[in-house]
């Protein structure tokens, strides 16, 4: 079984607990692209939901499978987010934004009663940092904010490269904000709680991918089957 198997089967056990009526928020990546492909086909045969996106391309593709889209000005509660992550600890603390779509995500995850993540087994981790954490900054004083993370790293235990992240073609990536990422090769993140608190203090970071307290549970696709995490339903 693939890898991109797994997450379809994540994303299909996700949809279970979807009922009528409900406002969902729908996540970016290639494991939320399965979940929506998947709400689509029960659209197509008359259920009744109100999505809001968490970012420009599922948004595109909501739009393309006839799912009903709103926008958390007109409805700023949500009964349940289901997102992908890059990284899931126990705890069920996040590290997301490989995607680029950090920003939206946590708003509209912020924005929902649960926040249930789906993803391969792979992303299970003892301790986040392996995969690089992606911080959003202003492009206004991109440097001063830079040396201003490098320290803010410090200060919370942590350390390593910071690297302008780049669109295939060399050019800056920009996201949907017209934000700029500096993902943090930080191998290890020990305590995640005081280096989301010290990023937040940082003038020119717009948010960081470590999700903490946003996720209640998640579903989790491996070779020997699914595992649940938290509250699911
Ligand atoms: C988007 O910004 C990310 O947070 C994604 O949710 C995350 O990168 C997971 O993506 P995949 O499902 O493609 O692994």
């Amino acid at each position: 079984m693939t890898a991109d198997d797994l997450k379809k089967q994540a994303a299909a056990r996700a949809l279970e607990l979807v009922r009528p009526g409900m406002r969902l928020g729908l996540g970016t990546g290639s494991t939320a692209k399965h979940f929506v492909d998947l709400l689509g086909l029960r659209v197509a045969e008359g259920f009744e939901i109100l999505c809001v996106a968490t970012s420009e391309a599922t948004q595109a593709q909501a739009v393309a499978l006839g799912i009903p889209l709103s926008t958390l000005d007109e409805t700023p509660e949500l009964d349940l987010t289901v997102d992908g992550a890059d990284e899931i600890d126990p705890q069920l603390r996040l590290i997301k934004g490989g995607g680029a779509a950090l920003l939206r995500e946590k708003i509209v995850a912020s924005a929902s009663a649960r926040m249930v993540v789906i993803a391969d087994d792979g992303k299970l981790v003892k301790t986040l940092g392996r995969f690089p954490l992606p911080i959003e900054v202003v492009p206004f004083g991109l440097e001063v904010t830079r040396r201003a993370v490098v320290e803010a790293i410090a200060a919370a235990g942590a350390a390593g490269e910071l690297v302008l992240r780049r669109r295939p073609d060399g050019a800056i990536l920009v996201t949907d904000g017209g934000h700029y990422l500096l993902d943090a090769h930080l191998g290890a993140i020990e305590r995640p709680e005081a280096l989301a608190q010290a990023l937040n203090g940082v003038p020119g970071v717009v948010e960081h991918g470590l999700f903490i307290g946003l996720a209640s549970g998640a579903i989790l696709a491996g070779a020997d089957g699914l595992k649940l995490l938290g509250r699911i339903g």
